[in-house]
């Protein structure tokens, strides 16, 4: 592609020419992520919504349980406190809430909605907590509804397949949920994890608009596969005793009980991943948007640990005054964290209308990525 494919646009941002075909990757390296900007139409979050379990779990409450406390939970990790679904409520009431509040904020009934991508490794259902989301919305239209497993980076793979779906041409309305119940697969005896997990929701809806009121900039994503062994829950089959009651010699194999093991997780080399990953992706982020770190009005990480927050922030030479951060009050609420984080401070008038945020995720898989995105 010549370079005369872009021009800057109304926002002062590069874009491709509209006169070329429908579907254009302006990658121009075959090493870069597959990605990066179609043309036909632009797209803009205006709205969003977030929602919490009513059920607070302090570090105090956890130095009850397990040989910790207060000052080394918050000296390294930076979390106080966290939210736990308890049973009363489930991690679909959490999602219809939050993604009520976003169509609510957005003036989009869910009658219009087109798209909805629930972005969670935690559903109540296994095939998908989606449709339930979707009924209880109720959508009359029956718009497609699928889930998104990519751990605590699933809320940006969902930001940019929503962006994909409507400049791919026929969808104007995509609800993108974050939301995860982790807390239900944590060994709360094993206090390298408990004290770090959460659970929580938060939705965004993103709208189709024209080209020049574009609001996704940029997109960085990839997954490491053999990087999976330093966090995971696998899949267990226990077998079940009833395989001679089901004549098992005809049946050919064993049945089994299925079921998932706690977390488990290396946590340095989380950490080392993150700190090296999550700059270099928000700087191709930002070379696919062409813009500059200086332009960017707050920087919104995947709410995992605070030392890799300050860590990330000093590695980009961002100001820590516009690093936006409410992991002390939820802690990692996975797929949940980064749409909670932009609700808090969009509604508490932190972030204003018109401003750039550049946005990353990272976790199990490995998966990470970041987003450059303006609000409204
Ligand atoms: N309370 C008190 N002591 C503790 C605790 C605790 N909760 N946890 C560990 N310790 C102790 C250890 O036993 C060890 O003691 P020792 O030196 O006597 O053996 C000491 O503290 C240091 O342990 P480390 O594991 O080295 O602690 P570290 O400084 O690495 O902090 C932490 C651990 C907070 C988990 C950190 O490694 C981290 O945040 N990593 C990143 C995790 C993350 O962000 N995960 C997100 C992705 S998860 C997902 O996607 C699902």
């Amino acid at each position: 592609m010549s370079s005369s494919s872009f021009g800057i646009n109304r926002s002062g941002f590069y874009s491709c020419s509209p006169t070329l075909s429908k579907r254009i990757s302006c990658s121009s390296s075959s090493l870069e992520s597959r990605s990066s900007r179609y043309i036909s139409k632009g797209c803009k979050l205006i709205g969003c919504g977030s929602a919490i379990p009513s059920h607070e779990f302090s570090n105090d409450d956890l130095a009850k349980i397990v040989d910790t406390s207060d000052e080394w939970i918050s000296a390294r990790t930076g979390i106080r406190s966290r939210r736990i679904l308890t049973g009363k409520e489930n991690l679909t009431t959490l999602a219809v809430e939050a993604a009520r509040k976003a169509l609510e904020m957005a003036e989009v009934n869910a009658d219009d909605v087109d798209l909805i991508l629930f972005c969670s490794s935690s559903p109540d259902q296994m095939f998908g907590g989606a449709p339930e989301v979707q009924k209880e919305l109720g959508c009359k239209r029956n718009p497609p509804a699928f889930d998104i497993r990519a751990a605590c980076s699933g809320f940006l793979l969902g930001l940019v397949t929503a962006s994909s779906y409507i400049r791919g041409g026929s969808f104007t309305n995509v609800l993108v949920i974050g939301a995860d119940n982790v807390s239900r697969y944590i060994d709360w005896t094993d206090k390298k994890t408990c004290v770090l997990f959460g659970d929580a929701a938060g939705a965004v809806l993103v709208q189709a608009c024209d080209s020049e009121e574009d609001g996704l900039f940029g997109f960085d994503l990839h997954t490491d596969g053999f990087g999976s062994r330093h966090v995971y829950a696998d899949v267990k089959h226990t077998k079940r005793n009833i395989a001679l009651d089901l004549n098992g010699t005809a049946l050919g194999f064993s049945p089994t009980c299925p079921s998932i093991s706690f977390i488990h997780m290396n946590g340095q080399e989380v950490y080392r991943f993150a700190v090296s990953v999550v700059p270099k992706s928000i700087k191709a982020s930002l070379a696919k948007a062409r813009l500059k770190l200086s332009d960017i009005d707050w920087l919104l990480l995947h709410q995992a640990n605070m030392r890799i927050i300050d860590r990330v922030a000093t590695k980009l030479e961002f100001p820590m005054d516009r690093v936006i951060s409410n992991l002390a009050n939820y802690g990692n609420t996975s797929a949940a964290s980064i749409p909670l984080a932009l609700d808090e401070a969009i509604r508490s008038g932190k972030v204003k209308e018109g401003e750039t945020i550049a946005t990353a995720g990272f976790g199990g898989g490995l998966t990470w990525g970041s987003a450059i995105v303006r609000w409204c």
